[in-house]
């Protein structure tokens, strides 16, 4: 039967799929025709193959412009999972706290602005974008001020108290990716999987520098190294969930990968959990 041994090859070069919804979308893609879908979707059936994949947590933290988001947001597209940067989260927090001229040391001042603040992503010309009370803020929270700002708001705790909470309320199981410093380790400890991005500061400066000038901001290489290098400082040194790798999480170190093979490896640990949870 042509039709088999077609979807049969497709099979084999690519994982083998742990659900029927998997199967039936690799069958779909290699152009097999009803009867042949049939035929596995049965076989699958026999097998006690899962319907769909159980989903997950998947916790990713890091150091400042190590990679996460971009890491995040590519695993999250293709599990058909939710995706949240909460670093957008705190910087939206420091915008607000910038344009409102909030003290940060007045606790009263921090806890009034912090009633005021709505903060909500939507998904805008295939891009993860971030609002602040309703105004689109994404290019606004990048600039070179509200990364000064940041890492001083968020040590605040109340600040990170409001914004945890917010982040464990984004998880309604049906799968979801989140990036920041303390995601495996205070948001959702028991999350399934853990990863922790780092990479060289030159690199990440390197990195970062590109990303800002091909957006148009006037900024040196220097400039940013040293705001990394203050960022690393104060996010691993504060009191309040400092960034550290959680004892469970694997580490990645992509000073000498490209996103390419970052993601393949980030994507050979989801897949070993995935068979796991769905065997
Ligand atoms: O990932 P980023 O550079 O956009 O994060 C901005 C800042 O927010 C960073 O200095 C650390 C802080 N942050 C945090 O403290 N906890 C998080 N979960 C995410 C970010």
């Amino acid at each position: 039967m042509y039709w088999t041994l077609e979807l049969a090859h497709n099979l084999e070069d690519a994982p083998w799929p742990a659900t029927r919804d998997e199967l039936i979308d690799y069958a779909i893609r290699s152009g097999a025709p009803l009867e042949v879908i049939w035929y596995f979707l049965d076989l699958a059936t026999k097998m006690r193959m899962p319907m769909k994949a159980v989903p997950l947590t998947i916790a990713i933290d890091g150091y400042s412009s190590s990679g996460k988001s971009t890491l995040a947001k590519q695993l999250a597209k293709k599990l058909g999972y939710i995706f949240v940067d909460t670093g957008a989260m705190y910087r939206a927090v420091a915008l607000y706290f910038f344009q409102n001229k909030v003290n940060l040391l007045n606790h009263v001042e921090v806890m009034d602005a912090l009633a005021h603040i709505h903060i909500s992503f939507k998904y805008l010309d295939a891009k993860n974008t971030t609002f602040l009370n309703g105004e689109n803020v994404e290019e606004l929270i990048r600039s070179v001020k509200v990364s000064g700002l940041v890492s001083q708001v968020a040590a605040i705790s109340a600040v990170r108290k409001k914004m945890v909470s917010l982040q464990q309320a984004m998880d309604d199981g049906s799968g979801l990716v989140m990036d920041g410093r303390d995601i495996g380790t205070v948001v959702f400890p028991r999350a399934d999987v853990k990863l922790f991005i780092t990479a060289d500061v030159k690199a990440r400066a390197q990195r970062r520098f590109q990303e800002l000038t091909s957006k148009g901001h006037e900024v040196s290489l220097s400039e940013i190294e040293e705001n990394l290098r203050q960022r690393d400082k104060m996010d691993t040194e504060r009191a309040d969930s400092p960034l550290k790798m959680a004892v469970d999480a694997i580490a990645i170190d992509n000073t000498h990968l490209n996103i390419e093979q970052q993601f393949a490896k980030a994507w050979e640990i989801i897949q070993a959990v995935l068979k796991t949870r769905n065997s």
